[in-house]
């Protein structure tokens, strides 16, 4: 399919854009400081903390899973059974994540999480990390997916 141009300047710090390609949704996260540095909080629970076993681009292969460290791109699809999970930042007071929690996405059908860089938690029934699309920058605000 096509590549979808995303215009990433309007992104505030913490939020998110998604977009649609090839009909799945594609998450573009502008991720602040404080969760780039949460990425190093619970790697020794995470299921596959390098993503050294899933079929992944090469520059989703470091503790971001990301080209640069403050913009996360993710198909927006659960790899347990293909429900949405929806972003779940730290202290956000849900009941269903640990008191610890240190921010990152949660799957409502069965409960997976996952880590600010889409890395699932091994003790949730997802077998992988979230999928990373192909994706290149072609100018400092303008990304394409795909
Ligand atoms: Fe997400 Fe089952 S579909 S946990």
């Amino acid at each position: 399919g096509a590549a979808v141009e995303v215009d990433v300047s309007d992104i505030p710090p913490g939020g998110m854009k998604t977009v649609e390609w090839r009909g799945k949704p594609v998450w573009v996260v502008r991720r602040t400081p404080e969760m780039i540095a949460a990425l190093q909080k619970n790697t020794g629970a995470l299921a596959d903390p390098a993503s050294a076993r899933d079929q992944q681009p090469a520059y989703a292969r470091n503790a971001g899973r990301s080209i640069r460290p403050e913009l996360f791109v993710a198909v927006g699809i659960c790899t347990h059974l293909g429900c949405s999970p929806s972003a779940a930042p730290a202290g956000g007071g849900n009941a269903s994540l640990p008191a610890d929690w240190a921010g990152g996405y949660l799957c409502p059908c069965h409960g997976s999480t996952f880590d600010g860089a889409g890395r699932v938690f091994r003790n949730k029934p997802a077998p992988t990390n979230l999928e990373v699309p192909p994706h290149r920058y072609v100018s400092d605000t303008r990304l394409l997916v795909g």
